[in-house]
């Protein structure tokens, strides 16, 4: 058996851990992501490596990065949501470990996780869609993660899916992620309460009084409550979804689509509205077997069991 570290790199939590070749996790640590300059991540991400390597004898570093990641898989080159811009993370972990070290786009490694060992097993082409602060992607066809010319193939969080629509991290309107990711589930929960505070009373009671106070696990109880306003903004958030699926779908017809990210929390309040929109914008969809649209199974051990995996290849 030989073990890889994968380490999955958070806006609030850096978390890594020894993976085997089986993409079984042996070891697990974590830690706060440092504020401020990116030297200090790396700083903590050797750390972690440190604590690994006690007790594992390890062959190669994985490291899953929300961002665009160059073709040589070392250098974060920009992060849509993070302070990253040509970043060379491979090289600077490798410095300080001494180890081989591979950066991964964060939804990548995720879905190559889930496509091995998790939810898309058994398929040879499957869609992995990651739903947190932004909308990643992960395609896999005919068993091979599709990476583009210069590595930033499967950036589907920013396919435009409303023209002039609204601004997105990456500097370009009507993102797909300005529409369906748990941001934008926060965002329409929020100008929802805005607009109409007594409509919002459930919402806003959990939020202690102001719209700023809405938080995605909010609504997401809230609509398990039954509370209307919060499953109207799934069904939001789920119309969209679908929609951008379809688009893909148009492109790549994939065998089916892995939803993954904390809102799949939410089931069938998210998957209901998710499949429908997908069926009725999916070109020919008389004339075509429907695409199962699954939820992810490794959770938020995915990133780190297929950055690993992924550092092996
Ligand atoms: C980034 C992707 C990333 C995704 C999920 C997007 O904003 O452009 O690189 O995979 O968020 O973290
Ligand atoms: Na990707
Ligand atoms: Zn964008």
């Amino acid at each position: 058996m030989s073990v890889t570290i994968g380490v999955d790199v958070g806006g609030t939590k850096i978390a890594a851990g020894a993976v085997s070749d089986e993409g079984e996790m042996l070891a697990y640590v974590r830690k706060p992501t440092p504020a401020g300059d990116p030297d200090s991540v790396v700083r903590v991400i050797t750390e972690c490596v440190a604590e690994l390597e006690k007790s594992y004898e390890v062959v190669s570093i994985g490291i899953g990065a929300a961002g665009f990641v160059d073709a040589a898989r070392k250098s974060v080159v920009f992060a849509p949501n993070l302070a990253w811009r040509n970043e060379p993370l491979a090289v600077r972990v490798s410095e300080r470990t001494g180890r081989t070290v591979v950066v991964e786009n964060d939804a990548n490694a995720a879905a190559w996780a889930e496509f091995k060992f998790g939810a898309a097993a058994g398929t040879k082409s499957a869609i992995i869609v990651t739903v947190g602060t932004g909308i990643g992607g992960g395609v896999i066809i005919n068993d091979e993660l599709l990476r583009g010319s210069h590595g930033f193939a499967t950036e589907i969080g920013h396919i435009g899916l409303v023209p002039e629509g609204k601004l997105c991290g990456c500097g370009l309107k009507g993102c797909w992620e300005a529409y369906a990711s748990g941001n934008a589930l926060v965002r329409t929960a929020r100008e929802f309460a805005t607009e109409s505070p007594t409509v919002a009373a459930r919402l806003l009671e959990l939020a202690g009084g102001t719209p700023e106070g809405i938080s995605g696990i909010m609504v997401t109880q809230a609509a398990q409550e039954g509370d209307p306003l919060s499953i109207k903004c799934f069904e939001q958030i789920g119309h969209y979804m679908g929609k951008g699926m379809a688009d893909l779908a148009a492109v790549l017809d994939p065998e089916m689509f892995v939803l993954a990210g904390g809102v799949c929390e939410a089931g069938d309040l998210l998957l209901d509205p998710t499949r429908r929109s997908l069926a009725d914008s999916l070109t020919a969809s008389s004339f075509r077997p429907a695409i199962p649209v699954g939820v992810a199974t490794l959770g938020n051990e995915a990133g780190i069991i297929g950055a690993a995996d992924l550092a092996r290849r």
